[in-house]
């Protein structure tokens, strides 16, 4: 059984999805972060502020790597997962890539208060996320499904997504 990996932007409720949606198929649920963050006892926002960004993103991959031989989860990847070419020909082996996406506005309230974000933590947050999101673009346009969650509830894009698993 293939995997079902939740992928894009920040913010898009790849994590609460990907969890609802597990128990709704009774997977195991994996988020990458959150292994990122035990293998290293730190949170996502120390390791970029101790280590820095190219060292969270070695870590990211080799999660990736080990994440990808596995089968039948349900797994959120954190927003940047896609961008390396790797990291996709790794999960694209056992996996089926659904993309969250959602408009600028809608990101930034769902982001706004949260300081976890590294990325994020910018005088001008919106600039920001206009900016990562259309160098993102043609790699988020990669998965094997995309859906726009603006205006849908978490329970709403979970079924659609367990819809979308019934027919694969
Ligand atoms: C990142 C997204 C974050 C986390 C890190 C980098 C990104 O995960 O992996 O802060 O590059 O988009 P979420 O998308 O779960 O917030």
């Amino acid at each position: 059984m293939r995997n079902i990996v939740i992928v894009g932007f920040m913010g898009t409720g790849k994590t609460v999805v990907a969890k609802l949606l597990a128990q709704k198929l009774k997977r195991e649920f994996l988020e990458l972060d959150a292994i990122i963050e035990e293998k290293e006892g730190m949170s996502i926002k120390e390791i970029f502020e101790k280590k820095g960004e190219g060292y969270f993103r070695e870590i990211e991959k080799g999660v990736v790597r080990e994440t990808s031989e596995k089968k039948g989860l349900v797994v959120s990847a954190g927003g940047g997962v896609i961008i390396d070419e790797e990291n996709f020909r790794n999960l694209k082996k056992n996996s089926t890539i659904i993309c969250l996406e959602a408009s600028p506005d809608t990101i930034l309230k769902r982001t706004g208060s949260n300081t976890c974000r590294p990325l994020l933590n910018v005088p001008d947050p919106k600039k920001k996320i206009e900016e990562l999101l259309k160098k993102r673009e043609t790699h988020y346009k990669k998965a094997d499904f995309r859906i726009d969650t603006d205006g849908m509830s978490v329970e709403q894009v979970a079924e659609k997504i367990r819809t979308l698993a019934q027919g694969l």
